[in-house]
C-alpha cells in the first residue's frame, strides 16, 4: 500500500497533485465557476449572502483563516473564521445573512458538527460543509456539500486534506464574486487558469524535498521554533508550527512577522531556528525588515521563498526556492516545504510519524 513510500504521511505528501486535480476536476471540464459545485440549491443561497462564517478545528480551522484573505479579497463579502469548540459555547450574535461553511476532513470531528447544530439554533438558515469523507455526519447535516477529492487520509497528521480543502475554499471564493458580481470574465479565465496550473507548481514544489530534508539535522536537536508569515501566508506559518510540533514534538509557535517587536523577538536568540515563509508578494520587503530583526538577535533563519523574490542566502539565512510565484494561490505551494520539514525532522527524531503520541485521527470526543 505504501508503495516507494516509508510512511503514510510521505505517501499523501506526494499525492497533492493528484488530489488537487481531482479536486478541481468537475470545474476544469466545465470551464466556468458555477454554483452547482456546491449543490443544485446553491445558486440562490450564494448569491443571497451577505458574509461568510467560517467553523473548523486544527489543520481545517488553518484553510479557513486563509480562506478568509481570499473571500474578502476577491469576493468582497466579510469572512470571520473561528475555532468550533469556542464558537459553540459562547453567545453569539447570528446574522441569518451569513452563510455558515464548516470545514472538515473527516466529517464526524464532534466540535465541529456541534458548531454547526449551534449555528442553526442560533437561526442561521444556510449551511455549506467542505468535507473530504462522503455521507459523514457534517456534511449530511448540511445544506450544500463540496467534497473535496483527497482520497482516504491514513496519516494523523492532515496533508492533502488541508491542500484540498484550500482549492475548494478558492474555488467558493471565486464562484461568490461572481454570483455577487465582482468578477469579470478576464479575471475569472485567470483564475481558471491559476488552478489548472496549480498541481504542476506542488510537483515543483515537492521536488524540494532533498534541499528541504537537508535542513532536519539543524532542526532535531532543537527544543523550540519559531514559524513567522504575513498575510495570506500568517495562516500557512501556522499550518506548518502545528505539523511540526504534533509529529517531531518541539516546540513551535507561528506569529504574524509584524508582531516579532510586540513580545516573541524576546525568545530569539542563537538556539531559536525561525522558518519565514516569504514568497516575492506585496509584504515580502516587510518580510525583510522582521528577518533583519531576528538576525540582529543572532536568530537563524530558515526561509522558503520563490526565484521571483531574488532572496539569497547569507550568514545565518538558509534559503529554498520555489521555481516562480504563482500568485494568489501561492499558500497552496507553500504549504508543502513546511510539511515536508516536519516530516524530515519528525524522521531525524525517530518518532513515529503516522501515529504521533496522544493523537486519534478523527475526534469524535470532546
Ligand atoms: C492536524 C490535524 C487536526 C485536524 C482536526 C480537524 O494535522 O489533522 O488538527 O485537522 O482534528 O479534523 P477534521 O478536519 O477531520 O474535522
Amino acid at each position: 500500500e505504501l508503495g516507494p513510500y516509508s510512511h503514510f504521511m510521505q505517501k499523501e505528501i506526494h499525492e497533492q497533485p493528484r488530489a488537487i486535480a481531482d479536486t478541481i476536476e468537475a470545474l476544469i471540464d466545465d470551464g466556468v465557476f458555477s454554483a452547482e459545485l456546491f449543490g443544485d440549491k446553491a445558486a440562490d443561497v450564494l448569491a443571497g449572502v451577505e458574509g461568510i462564517q467560517i467553523l473548523a478545528c486544527g489543520t481545517s480551522y488553518y484553510a479557513g483563516l486563509t480562506a478568509r484573505y481570499w473571500i474578502e479579497e476577491i469576493a468582497g463579502l466579510p469572512c470571520t473564521v473561528e475555532i468550533a469548540s469556542e464558537y459553540r459555547y459562547r453567545t453569539a450574535v447570528a446574522n441569518p445573512k451569513y452563510l455558515i461553511v464548516t470545514i472538515s476532513q473527516s466529517g464526524e470531528t464532534l466540535d465541529t458538527m456541534e458548531a454547526l447544530k449551534y449555528a442553526k439554533s442560533l437561526g442561521h438558515p444556510h449551511t455549506l460543509s467542505i468535507c473530504n469523507v462522503p455521507e459523514s455526519a457534517i456534511p449530511r447535516a448540511s445544506e450544500l456539500v463540496y467534497y473535496t477529492r483527497a482520497g482516504a487520509e491514513i496519516g494523523v497528521a492532515s496533508t492533502k486534506a488541508f491542500t484540498t480543502q484550500l482549492v475548494a475554499l478558492f474555488t467558493l471564493a471565486v464562484t461568490l464574486a461572481k454570483l455577487h458580481g465582482r468578477l469579470d470574465e478576464a479575471t475569472e479565465a485567470e483564475h481558471l487558469d491559476a488552478l489548472r496550473h496549480l498541481p504542476g507548481s506542488v510537483q515543483h514544489a515537492l521536488n524540494l524535498e532533498p534541499q528541504v530534508k537537508a535542513w532536519a539535522d539543524r532542526f532535531a536537536p532543537k527544543d523550540h521554533a519559531l514559524f513567522l508569515g504575513r498575510g495570506v501566508h500568517y495562516p500557512i506559518a501556522m499550518e506548518g508550527a502545528l505539523k511540526l510540533k504534533e509529529i517531531s514534538y518541539i516546540h513551535a509557535e507561528a506569529y504574524p512577522a509584524g508582531e516579532l517587536k510586540h513580545g516573541p523577538l524576546a525568545l530569539v536568540d542563537a538556539q531559536m531556528p525561525v522558518v519565514v515563509i516569504a514568497p516575492n508578494d506585496r509584504l515580502l520587503e516587510k518580510v525583510k525588515s522582521n528577518m533583519q530583526e531576528v538576525r540582529a538577535r543572532g536568530g537563524e533563519l530558515f526561509v522558503f521563498t520563490d526565484e521571483d523574490s531574488h532572496f539569497g542566502p547569507s550568514e545565518g539565512v538558509h534559503v529554498i526556492r520555489a521555481p516562480r510565484h504563482v500568485g494568489v494561490l501561492s499558500p497552496v505551494v507553500h504549504t508543502i516545504p513546511v510539511q515536508m520539514l516536519a516530516y524530515h525532522v519528525a524522521l531525524a527524531r525517530g518518532t513515529d510519524v503516522d501515529k504521533p503520541r496522544n493523537l486519534a485521527k478523527s475526534v469524535t470526543v470532546e
